[in-house]
């Protein structure tokens, strides 16, 4: 069994970003520049957000955290994705989801210009993806097919399972891993599947995002399968110094010995859903260049 090393690997394509922006510099233009639009004090959307933060810092991106309270309305947020689109001096931008119940998050994410888009949630983008054109890639998704590259599992003609078809995961992940450069025969599984232990143990490449702390048991795996964890649900562990443990949908214990590959939570998917960020803004940068 290899355990795929997330993190490893995002730090490997930091290094990679970096040294570009180096090279952007160098020829006299400005640092990409990516903004966070955070609303309200949700303790997991604060978290992710800051890690976006901290990451442009260290590949030397510009960023702009926008903050609103809980009451904001959601005409004062349009407003802001109206101002954030026009600005010249910022490449890519991300509204944080959940959003309060009185903002409609489709209504938000339509009006964001398609090409800052960089969680690549906008129509636009998700019909340019299904289209095989270019388009801004959802990060989770985007960071799933890179760590399948750059681990070098191959992929062409395999049986994959995704368990779960959020518009975020489930779906668009669905459709990359079922594209040219990949290959694979796509099974999208979810709460209305029947027989879904049967379904998953035929997955060469078992994709796990459902959102349910180790829902995917040993007798739902194929002996060799390539075991992907999504899951990022935070539980209560008062032992630990921030109150919470992140849990993956995988039970890992049982499940790892039976895989050849595995992404343990933390440090698998999550690393490569920040850095793919990152590189969807410096696609931004690019292309505004
Ligand atoms: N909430 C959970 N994941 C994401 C993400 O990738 N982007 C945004 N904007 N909100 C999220």
């Amino acid at each position: 069994m290899i355990l795929i090393d997330g993190k490893k690997t995002a730090d490997e394509i930091k290094k990679e970003i970096a040294a570009e922006v180096k090279l952007i510099i160098s020829s006299g233009k400005r640092a990409p520049h990516l903004a966070a639009v955070l609303v309200g004090h949700d303790g997991g959307s604060e978290t992710y957000v800051a890690f976006k933060i901290k990451d442009c810092e260290e590949v030397g991106f510009r960023s702009t955290l926008v903050r609103f309270e809980n009451d904001v309305t959601e005409a004062e947020l349009l407003a802001k994705v109206e101002e954030l689109n026009n600005d010249k001096d910022l490449d890519g931008f991300i509204v944080q989801l959940p959003l309060p119940k009185h903002i409609s998050e489709q209504k938000i994410i339509e009006a964001i210009d398609a090409r800052k888009d960089v969680d690549g949630f906008h129509p636009e983008n998700v019909g340019r993806l299904v289209l095989g054109m270019p388009a801004f890639l959802s990060a989770t998704p985007f960071g799933i097919v890179e760590l399948l590259k750059r681990y070098k599992i191959p992929t062409s003609g395999k049986n994959c399972v995704i368990v779960g078809r959020s518009n975020i995961v489930g779906r668009p992940l669905s459709i990359l891993m079922s594209q040219k450069s990949v290959n694979a025969t796509v099974t999208v599984a979810h709460s209305q599947t029947k027989n879904l232990d049967k379904v998953c143990a035929e997955a060469d490449i078992l994709i796990a995002a459902l959102g349910s702390p180790e829902f995917i048991k040993a007798n739902m795996v194929k002996e060799g399968a390539v075991v992907i964890d999504v899951g990022t649900t935070r539980v209560n562990a008062p032992e630990t110094k921030s109150g919470f443990r992140l849990k993956g949908d995988v039970k890992f214990d049982e499940v790892a010995p039976k895989c050849s590959y595995i992404t343990p939570v933390p440090g698998g998917v999550g690393p490569m859903t920040r850095v793919s960020l990152l590189l969807n803004t410096l696609k931004a940068a690019k292309k505004n260049s």
